[in-house]
């Protein structure tokens, strides 16, 4: 019988975002069906360098055994962000924030040793997240990065990261990435990096999606747009959450049929997609590994259920489940 990995591995990589806990609580599945892995937090700035002079990778050196035990290939998540990444690292010893020549080089410093210790072993970085503005006529969303260091900090991240190791293929990583604004934006950021000689390899929609939106057609548009620009795509933190993003109520204690089947057509349909563009499409991630866990559970309404994977919270097959792995 088939699974996720098998059924699509003429096709792309299948992977699930792992945190501390369920790499050991769901090994079983994840093993059985996944052929990717990316740290949910545990490689993020906060946690992977969480004081100046301190480095902390026993979850990534355990992800990494795991992975290589079980034939799975490693993501890395991620190098530069405007979140999780403490307040000291952007400050002096007075509290006052460092110059662009400082940050640079504290840039570099971070980035070679995190890189450079996984060099060979992570292929794929995503090495900027999120640094496009949702806003409508605002291109970067601020960030300290921004501040400091000036529009460039993208183009040195990415820089640093191809020194510390030439073999990773290095992603910029986003969300609203299919939203048509959003997406030209991303589009001119990247053609422009690419048109600089930058070593940009890859873009990374991270699929956040629900049972509405986005629509199958602004997908299909980023996905076209985005290649255009000579980059492989990368799925990185598929779900599809049973609610519209405005959509606050918390009475359900579990999925409706009707919800489950509008998922699963969901599903079907983003599968149908990237199979119809897996010449672009060369790895897709679910954000999870079942519904279990998600960390929708807690955004945007607090210790709200949701249930936005193909596995159910006891592991087992969903209806969206059965409906991908019969396309073709
Ligand atoms: O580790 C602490 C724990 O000690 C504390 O008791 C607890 C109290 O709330 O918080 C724990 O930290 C939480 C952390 O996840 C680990 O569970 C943070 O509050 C929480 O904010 C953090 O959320 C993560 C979020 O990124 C942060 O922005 C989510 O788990 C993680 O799924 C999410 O992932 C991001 C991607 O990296 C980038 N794209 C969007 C995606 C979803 O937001």
């Amino acid at each position: 019988m088939d699974t996720l990995k098998s059924y699509f591995k003429d096709d792309f990589l299948i992977g699930a975002a792992v945190n501390k806990a369920s790499i050991d609580l769901d090994r079983t599945l994840l093993t059985e069906q996944f052929n990717s892995i990316t740290a949910e937090n545990e490689m993020k700035f906060e946690n992977i360098h969480p004081e100046k002079d301190r480095y902390d990778f026993s979850n990534s050196d355990y992800f990494l055994e795991v992975a290589k035990a079980n034939g799975i290939a490693l993501r890395g998540h991620t190098l530069v962000w405007h979140n999780q990444t403490p307040a000291w690292f952007f400050e002096d010893e007075n509290g006052h924030a460092v110059s662009r020549e400082i940050l640079l080089e504290r840039m570099q410093a971070h980035i070679e040793t995190v890189v450079g210790r996984y060099k060979g072993q992570i292929y794929a970085w995503d090495v900027v997240n999120e640094a496009i503005s949702d806003e409508e006529g605002v291109f970067f969303r601020p960030s300290k990065w921004l501040e400091i260091i000036g529009e460039d900090f993208i183009d040195h991240a990415f820089r640093f990261a191809h020194a510390a190791d030439p073999t990773a293929k290095l992603f910029y990583n986003d969300y609203n990435e299919s939203n048509p604004g959003k997406r030209e934006k991303i589009y001119t950021l990247i053609k422009g990096m690419k048109a600089r000689g930058i070593p940009i390899h890859g873009m990374g929609l991270q699929a956040h999606w629900n049972l509405y939106d986005p629509s199958l057609l602004d997908i299909e548009t980023a996905i076209e747009r985005y290649s255009e620009c000579g980059v492989e795509l990368h799925i990185t933190e598929m779900d599809v959450s049973m609610f519209r993003f405005d959509d606050k109520r918390t009475d359900l204690i579990e999925p409706t049929k009707d919800m489950l089947e509008a998922q699963a057509q969901r599903y079907q349909d983003f599968f149908k997609l990237f199979l119809k563009h897996r010449a672009k499409i060369t790895s897709v991630t679910f954000w999870g590994i079942s519904d279990r866990y998600t960390w929708l559970s807690d955004f945007p309404v607090k210790g709200r259920k949701n249930w936005p994977f193909l596995f159910d919270t006891n592991n087992q097959p969903k209806p969206a489940y059965d409906r991908v792995l019969d396309i073709k």
